[in-house]
């Protein structure tokens, strides 16, 4: 075989042996059989040979030509299986063109609630408000009328920073911050302060089925000109029959909480044990729900609020609770307890 075609053959298989992509398949294909490409380059100069050398030369080149042609298509095809091989090893493991999973997830029954009590609550008017779960003792005590050494501080205890700040233990702790931020607006343009702040309270306590150390609340505020007790029952009466949709039984009666003058527990009739009494009630068939009361005139005056002019009442509805007697959830630790299998099922009529 001619010197030059057995060298350019060598050549080919060497550089198709190494190439990856169809873009280098390509290049090898113009560089060895383009216009240009080095097998009309071989042939150049042919014009000098002998006749006989001239078609053994023609024959061989013409076999290196077919056997690089096959080759080529031989190695396009690998190529493409490789190439299909990798998407399809990309491929996720399940089939996307199945409709969506069924369990897409769900919301906590707490969030359920609280979402709903935010909706009917912004109905009517009222702000929703966020506020950090470590405050200041100023934050979740003084400013509420609970000064140092205060009995009612025994009924809180909570979980201390070594920065002497806290965990709070009730919602109530925003009200100060609230009046603050919405005082000028009060005073000056005459905008009624309405405003509820959800969130997630902390006490140091031992734990049964209807106490928890960590829980929720909703505490709620209006304040201004006039405001009186009939106004506290009307806003809770609406929550109450928006949220539960049926008929509940509700007491009011009296209930001691310094920052608040008259205060209230506002109860209502057990809904796991229809009012007979259960663990979860601690057996009396009533439940406090959503302890409330007129704003107490030096809580106002600490967020700059005059109380010979403005009046205001305040609720903590206790969304924990809420939500264990809308879903009848009959221990409270169940909702802390982060097993799927309890808080999944929960779905509510209410957009949420
Ligand atoms: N913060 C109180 C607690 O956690 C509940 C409470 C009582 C809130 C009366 C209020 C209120 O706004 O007026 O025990």
């Amino acid at each position: 075989m001619n010197e030059r075609i057995s060298a350019l053959r060598e050549q080919f298989e060497k550089r198709l042996a190494a190439i990856q992509s169809l873009q280098e398949l390509e290049e090898i294909r113009v560089s060895f059989l383009g216009k240009k490409g080095l097998v009309t380059e071989a042939l150049k100069g042919m014009g000098a040979l002998s006749d006989e050398m001239k078609r053994t030369l023609g024959k061989e080149t013409n076999e290196l030509k077919s056997m690089i042609t096959v080759a080529l298509g031989e190695k396009l095809e690998a190529i493409r299986q490789l190439e299909e091989q990798r998407q399809i090893d990309q491929m996720p493991d399940f089939d996307v063109s199945l409709p969506p999973a069924v369990e897409a997830g769900s919301y906590h029954p707490i969030t359920l609630v609280q979402r709903q009590c935010e909706q009917v609550f912004r109905s009517m008017g009222f702000t929703v408000e966020d506020y950090s779960e470590v405050v200041t003792d100023w934050e979740c005590f003084e400013s509420l009328n609970i000064p140092k050494f205060h009995p009612a501080r025994d009924m809180q205890d909570t979980y201390y920073l070594e920065n002497g700040q806290l965990l709070k233990t009730q919602t109530s702790a925003a009200q100060n911050a609230i009046y603050l931020k919405y005082r000028d607006a009060l005073v000056k343009d005459g905008v009624p302060i309405k405003a509820i702040f959800p969130g997630r309270c902390f006490r140091n306590e031992a734990t049964d089925a209807c106490h928890e150390n960590t829980f929720f609340q909703m505490e709620g505020v209006m304040v201004d000109r006039n405001i009186s007790i009939s106004n506290l029952i009307y806003f809770m009466k609406t929550m109450l029959s928006e949220v539960f949709r049926k008929d509940i039984r509700v007491r009011l009666r009296p209930g001691f909480f310094p920052f608040v003058e008259p205060g209230f527990e506002l109860d209502i009739s057990c809904l796991i044990c229809g009012g007979s009494g259960c663990a979860s009630c601690k057996h009396s068939g009533w439940l406090e729900l959503c302890p409330c009361g007129m704003i107490h005139p030096e809580v106002l005056r600490m967020g700059g609020i005059d109380p010979e002019e403005y009046t205001g009442f305040a609720f903590g509805l206790g969304l924990t609770r809420l939500a264990m007697m809308k879903y009848g959830v009959a221990d409270i630790r169940d909702l802390n307890s982060g097993s799927l299998v309890r808080l999944s099922q929960f779905v509510d009529d209410v957009q949420v």
